[in-house]
Order: C-alpha cells, then sequence, then structure tokens
C-alpha cells in the first residue's frame, strides 16, 4: 500500500525522512541549552541542509522554548516544523499554538507505554494510558493533519500492548508512528523484531510512516537505527553531532553518510545536501561550546587523517585505499596527512613538495628524514614550521 502523508504526499518507498532533533532531544543534554539567537542560526542551517523535520522544541517547558519554536514557525522556510508535547491538553495545546505560523507543521505528541515507566513515572494503569493515547492523538488533530505519536520506552514495551496503542494512535489519526528505545537499551535483533511485528500485526501500519529514534547509550544508536529502516521505518529521528540527553542519540551525520556510502546495505535516499554537514557540526559546536572528539566518525578532526607510514603511502598511491567517502562529500577540504613519528619517508617528501621544495637531493632528504623522526619521538605532531626549520637548517648546512 502507498503512503500518502499529509506533509510529503505520496511517499516513494525507498524515500527516509530525516527528522532531526538536535534543537529539542539534542538540547536535552546537560549543559547544551540554546538560546534564541542560537536556536534561529541552527534551524536556518538545518534548513540549508535539507532536513525534512525539524524538531524545534518542547513549548510547553518554558517561555522560551514556546518563543523559539514560534519565532522558528514563522521565519523558516523548508522543513516540516514539529514541537513535543506529552499527552496532557495544556502541553498539546501550547505546542498547537507555537507551530500555527509554519507553512507546514506537526505536532509530535508521546506517552511512556513500558511497565516501569507506567507503574513508576506515569503511575497510570494501562488501560488509562491507551485511553490517553487516542485523546493526545485526537486533540492534536485539530491543530494539524500531521500527528506522530511516540510510545516513550517503546523498545521496553510489552508487545501485544504495543500494538494495541500504535493501532489505536493510527486510527485517532496519527500520521507517523514512532517506537523510541529511549533508554538505549536495544539491540538491533529487537528493533528488526519490533518494526518488522507492528507492519504485520498492526491494521492501517502500512498507511503511515514509522519512525527510529535510538539513543546511544551501549554506543549502538546508530546500527539500531539502521536496523529499524531495514525492517520498514521510513523516518529516522537524529541529532547532528549525536548530541542528546545521556550518550546522546544517533547521529544524523553517521546515518545519512551510512546510506550514502553503503547504498547495497541501506538502499534509501534522503534529501541531505552532505556537503554542508561539517559546517552544521561546527556551529553547532562554536554554539555549545562543546567540540566532538577527535575520532568522531564523520565531523572528528581525525576523520579524514592519517598518521601512520603505512597509510599515508597508500593514500598517496590511491585515497580509496583507506577512504571509503571524500572528505570533500561531508564537506571538508581535503584529506591530512598529519606529520607524526609512524609517517614514512613518501609522506615526507610529499610535505616537502606542498611545502614548496624542489629536489633537495637525496642526502639532503635522509638527513632531514632522519632529524624529523628525531623530533617526532619528542612532540605528538610535527608541524609545517618544524618541518620547513629543519629542512633549511639540512639545506644550508649541506
Ligand atoms: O527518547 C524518547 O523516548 C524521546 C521521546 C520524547 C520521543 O525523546
Ligand atoms: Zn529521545
Amino acid at each position: 500500500m502507498t503512503i500518502i502523508h499529509p506533509n510529503f504526499g505520496t511517499m516513494d518507498a525507498s524515500r527516509v525522512i530525516i527528522f532531526d532533533t538536535t534543537l529539542r532531544d539534542g538540547e536535552q543534554s546537560p549543559g547544551f541549552s540554546m538560546n534564541l539567537d542560537e536556536k534561529l542560526r541552527m534551524a536556518e542551517t538545518l534548513a540549508e541542509l535539507g532536513v525534512d523535520v525539524l524538531e524545534a522544541g518542547f513549548p510547553v517547558a518554558s517561555p522560551g522554548d514556546f518563543e523559539a519554536v514560534n519565532r522558528i514557525a514563522q521565519s523558516i522556510k523548508g522543513p516540516v516544523i514539529c514541537g513535543l508535547a506529552r499527552s496532557g491538553v495544556a502541553d498539546i495545546t501550547r505546542a498547537g499554538e507555537a507551530i500555527r505560523p509554519a507553512e507546514r507543521k506537526r505536532i509530535h505528541t508521546f506517552i511512556s507505554t513500558s511497565p516501569l515507566h507506567m507503574k513508576y513515572k506515569l503511575r497510570m494503569e494501562p488501560d488509562a494510558v491507551l485511553e490517553a493515547v487516542i485523546a493526545s492523538v485526537t486533540l492534536a488533530r485539530n491543530f494539524t493533519d500531521d500527528v506522530e505519536w511516540s510510545a516513550e520506552d517503546g523498545t521496553r514495551t510489552d508487545m501485544e500492548f504495543l500494538l494495541r496503542c500504535v493501532e489505536a494512535a493510527i486510527k485517532a489519526g496519527a500520521t507517523t508512528i514512532n517506537i523510541p528505545d529511549t533508554v538505549g537499551y536495544a539491540v538491533p535483533e529487537d528493533m528488526t523484531r519490533i518494526f518488522t511485528t507492528v507492519r504485520e500485526k498492526v491494521p492501517g501500519a502500512d498507511q503511515i510512516i514509522l519512525s527510529s529514534h535510538c539513543h546511544n547509550d551501549l554506543g549502538l544508536a546508530v546500527a539500531n537505527t539502521l536496523a529499524g529502516v531495514r525492517a520498514g521505518a521510513r523516518q529516522i529521528e537524529c541529532t547532528i553531532n549525536g548530541i542528546g540527553e545521556r550518550a546522546g542519540n544517533a547521529s544524523l551525520e553517521e546515518v545519512v553518510m551510512a546510506i550514502r556510502t553503503r547504498p547495497d546495505a541501506n538502499p534509501y535516499h534522503h534529501n541531505i545536501e552532505t556537503t554542508r554537514i561539517l559546517r552544521t557540526s561546527k556551529l553547532l559546536a562554536t554554539i555549545t561550546g562543546f567540540d566532538v572528539q577527535p575520532n568522531k566518525a564523520i565531523v572528528g578532526r581525525n576523520a579524514f587523517a592519517h598518521e601512520s607510514g603505512i597509510h599515508q603511502d597508500g593514500m598517496l598511491k590511491n585515497a580509496a585505499t583507506y577512504e571509503i567517502m571524500t572528505p570533500e562529500s561531508v564537506g571538508w577540504q581535503k584529506t591530512s596527512l598529519v606529520m607524526g613519528k609512524h609517517s614514512g619517508r613518501a609522506a615526507f617528501r610529499d610535505k616537502l613538495s606542498l611545502l614548496g621544495y624542489g629536489d633537495i637531493g637525496d642526502n639532503a632528504l635522509n638527513d632531514a628524514f632522519r632529524r624529523f623522526k628525531d623530533l617526532a619521538d619528542r612532540k605528538k605532531i610535527v608541524y609545517d614550521e618544524d618541518i620547513v626549520a629543519l629542512v633549511d637548517d639540512e639545506v644550508t648546512r649541506g
């Protein structure tokens, strides 16, 4: 059955919607809150990146959050603008008011469905939760035809109850159903089983978009997200740099590039302009004051840097030997061959030519290379200036 979505129209079966929640789930991580101007700048950059849905905040949370969602709804064109709401009337009404100015808008409403959350957090019986699902989705539909419903702690929810909630949400008018791995507990096989079962057992599940929202407590958020997509999810919820509660959310840049780089394993397409990934990541780091770790996939400073002699030699012969995507494809200017104690003669010679040295002769090259290695044993990174000083000295002495 073809899906006809209120904001995306007729969905191509291999199209994956990228739902960015940097400004909502991402902002919920300690120390990552952003002010209005910062949120507006991020929202503009996310729109240029090509995200399909921009979850701009949780309007009932504070007047500032309401204003941010409302201003983004007024000024950002392109993505569907989404506001989060729990299942109560106040939350949904506030979210509806905040997103009102947007050309294309969505309310994302959620309630916990796992035994643990229902008993200790909500203190509600399952039947009352089921009623809240129906009431919340029905109310949200008064503000927009695009309503997403999430089963918080969905991956730890009893399957039979999850199926009843999903069916009720679809009947009440939800057009996207999200089954989050709220606490990052799932393994990819769980995601496969859950999404496959929902698709097989829930009437109407083939007419709505299923969504995968994974947290990274076990470092499995991206793998779990993609497992969900392989089992039929067609929306990915993610954040720039993987920021989010605790260990974070699935990282946008990683899921997007996993799809782009491995179409054999992930035969889907998305609208992300991947060459804008790095600048978006850097803007977020500047705004929040949190740099990504050097070895972070795609956007870390070492993601396209090579120090070992063997790797540098391979890279100089053919970049595909040690790079599975080009740095330019995600916004880096080029690969960097970092000069350190593991670097070999081939990279040293290449560096000299990049620094403008012609042929300095074999003897000078050998001596300079030996002195470079001595220096590299003492310094973690040898900078271009160090090499220039060393070679100039060698050439003058020689
Ligand atoms: O992780 C989660 O369950 C959430 C919901 C609000 C969707 O962020
Ligand atoms: Zn979350």
